[in-house]
């Protein structure tokens, strides 16, 4: 959501480190922006709503070697000038920024307010610098301050703060990623690591309940409650340049749909020890559920198919927002198998939160190795799609569906099988996607670009495909787009359909197909425009664009034409689909 970045070291141009740190970062999604320089006449503070990058000099940005930068995803406050971060206390001279929500803010600020302190936002983040302040009358040490102030704030936040008149960078973080860099001539603190990918590879990462302290040349972390120091290792990762740029296209959701020709294979290339083990955890647990959120939850939809259909198993699946109430249900033999493209979601951070206090033990599918989920989980299965940065996830999808699938075949002891299958379709996706074949379905976006409603019919696995499918239209294109179990339609749905509304059917060909096909049908017989996805041609599709047959793995590659087709309907409608409005990449408050 909120993207932070902060420097502090020998640099001089801290302000132009951290705005350039921002800007790669946008692919998080946002809605303002703001920077903050501390420079010789004090702290200078620069914000505005839209994007830094239609900022087109960076001349105000003083000398300086101490500055931080945010993104805002506005949750609490309108998208406005003074509701952007920085925040700054009454004195003008603590400046905070935060990701995350305190949840206390309101009771706070009434408290502060009597105190004599007053507002100009209508933020959560603003009473943070004047409660640092208010702790300042009585604790001159500002990194002191700023500990005594978190102690008060309920909430998932990931806060940094400086002081006009303090060499010191401070950050503490309770839910809300914060990773410092380890750079020669100082230190990073930020959301993300692509902030400060340039200037180093070296973090450190900060957990929940810690506070950091840095003045560019040492570091020191403690616990947030008791003040102890925390020694923490550091850590290279690997940043691959080029995965984490567009290339020859015009934007990464066509880039990453177009990786989908080896994202899948690598998302196979599994320790076979580790996934054996792990498919014995699923038929020896005493309830598997599986949770995730938007698009990872259509995977894990789609892996109780998997699970039902390959290995003959139960098991329950949850949005991860909705786990709260499945807490009845846990004991500490049960597992939660907690599947995130980021590894930062709250919600599904929360479900694993609630599983681990019932004992359970947890498995995590992720794609950001040292994500807080990645590190969190007891066990951890790495997907290996590479940087994902449209907020639309598109290979990620496929490399969770593809590591579900590979588990379901292991619980019945035919892990080879399901290997051989999964590299199988992904060898047919590589033939798929070529530019005749993504021509063709650009045709389609340009047909049905003006149409204001679209629907999405599946059965069996393809009925999750049809849910994640709404999404992606949805988030990219603002067309409308519903899905639904083919059979569904009948008991209510099939009143929207009208001469020419589009539909896309996702077939397989595969014991459903007959049922889903009688479906398209029934969409057809009220005016619906067929767009059929499927191996086999029926003529009852309007429109076909043919998938391979890949058996148990159709749902992968049947997803992947709609993920094509959105892209080009956001395209053709003017979108810019790698910026959804009003969404954000990681989605770190509940
Ligand atoms: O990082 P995660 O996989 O945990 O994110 C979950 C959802 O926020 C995410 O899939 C979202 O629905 C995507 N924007 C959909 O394309």
């Amino acid at each position: 959501m909120c993207g932070i970045i902060g420097y502090v070291g020998r640099r001089t141009n801290a302000g132009v480190l951290v705005v350039e740190g921002l800007k790669r970062l946008e692919y998080r999604g946002y809605d303002s922006w703001g920077v903050a320089c501390k420079t010789t006449d004090g702290i200078a503070i620069r914000k505005d709503i839209g994007k830094i990058s239609a900022v087109d000099s960076l001349d105000f940005l003083k000398q300086s070697s101490l500055a931080m930068a945010h993104t805002r995803w506005a949750t609490h406050g309108g998208v406005t000038q003074e509701n952007a971060h920085p925040h700054v206390s009454c004195d003008g001279k603590i400046v905070v920024v935060l990701n995350g929500i305190i949840e206390n803010y309101e009771a706070l600020r009434e408290e502060l307010k009597t105190k004599g302190h007053t507002f100009v936002s209508t933020t959560d983040t603003e009473v943070i610098p004047h409660l640092i302040e208010e702790e300042m009358k009585t604790e001159s040490d500002f990194a002191a301050a700023v500990r005594r102030a978190c102690l008060r704030f309920e909430g998932r936040y990931g806060i940094v703060a400086m002081h006009a008149d303090s060499p010191l960078l401070v950050a503490a973080r309770t839910g809300s990623p914060l990773i410092v860099g380890v750079a020669d001539d100082g230190y990073f603190i930020a959301s993300d690591t692509p902030a400060f990918q340039d200037s180093t590879t070296t973090v450190q990462y900060l957990d929940d309940g810690e506070m950091v302290v840095t003045d560019g040349g040492s570091i020191l972390f403690s616990d947030l409650q008791t003040g102890q120091e925390r020694l923490k290792r550091e850590i290279q990762i690997t940043v691959s340049t080029v995965e984490s740029q567009k290339g020859e296209y015009e934007h990464y959701m066509l880039k990453e749909i177009m990786e989908q020709k080896e994202s899948i294979a690598r998302a196979v290339n599994q320790d076979v020890d580790q996934i054996e083990t792990l498919a014995r955890a699923i038929l020896e647990a005493q309830g598997t559920f599986l949770v995730g959120c938007g698009t990872a939850a259509k995977a894990c939809m789609a892996a109780e198919y998997f699970f039902s259909v390959i290995a003959g198993h139960h098991v329950n699946f949850a949005p991860a927002s909705e786990f709260k109430l499945y807490h009845r249900f846990l004991k500490p033999q049960s597992l939660l198998i907690a599947v995130s493209q980021s590894g930062e979601t709250a919600d599904t951070l929360e479900a694993m939160k609630i599983a681990k206090g019932k004992g359970a033990k947890v498995l995590a599918i992720v794609n950001a190795a040292g994500s807080t989920i990645a590190r969190e989980a007891d066990f951890t299965l790495h997907i290996n799609a590479g940087p994902e940065r449209a907020v639309a996830s598109t290979k990620a999808l496929t490399g969770q569906m593809a590591v579900l699938l590979l588990i379901a075949y292991a619980m019945i002891g035919k892990l080879p099988k399901g290997r051989t299958r999964l590299l199988e379709t992904a060898a047919a996706i590589n033939d798929m996607l070529n530019p005749r074949y993504t021509e063709f379905i650009e045709g389609i976006a340009e047909h049905i670009q003006e149409s204001s409603d679209l629907y999405i019919i599946g059965k069996g696995w393809n009925y999750p495909m049809a849910l994640e499918s709404a999404i992606k239209i949805q988030e990219v294109s603002y067309v409308h787009a519903e899905g639904f179990a083919g059979g569904e339609l009948k008991h209510g749905p099939i009143a929207l359909i009208e001469k020419g509304t589009p539909c896309i059917a996702l077939v397989g060909n595969d014991e459903v197909r007959t049922d889903i096909i009688s479906n398209a049908i029934e969409l057809k017989a009220r005016g619906g425009f067929i767009i059929g996805i499927s191996p086999v041609r029926h003529e009852v599709f309007d429109e076909w664009i043919k998938v391979p047959d890949v058996d148990t793995a159709q749902a992968i590659v049947n997803i992947i034409p709609v993920q094509v087709l959105a892209y080009f309907l956001a395209v053709k409608r003017g979108k810019d689909p790698d910026m959804p409005r009003n969404l954000a990449k990681s989605v770190t408050v509940k």
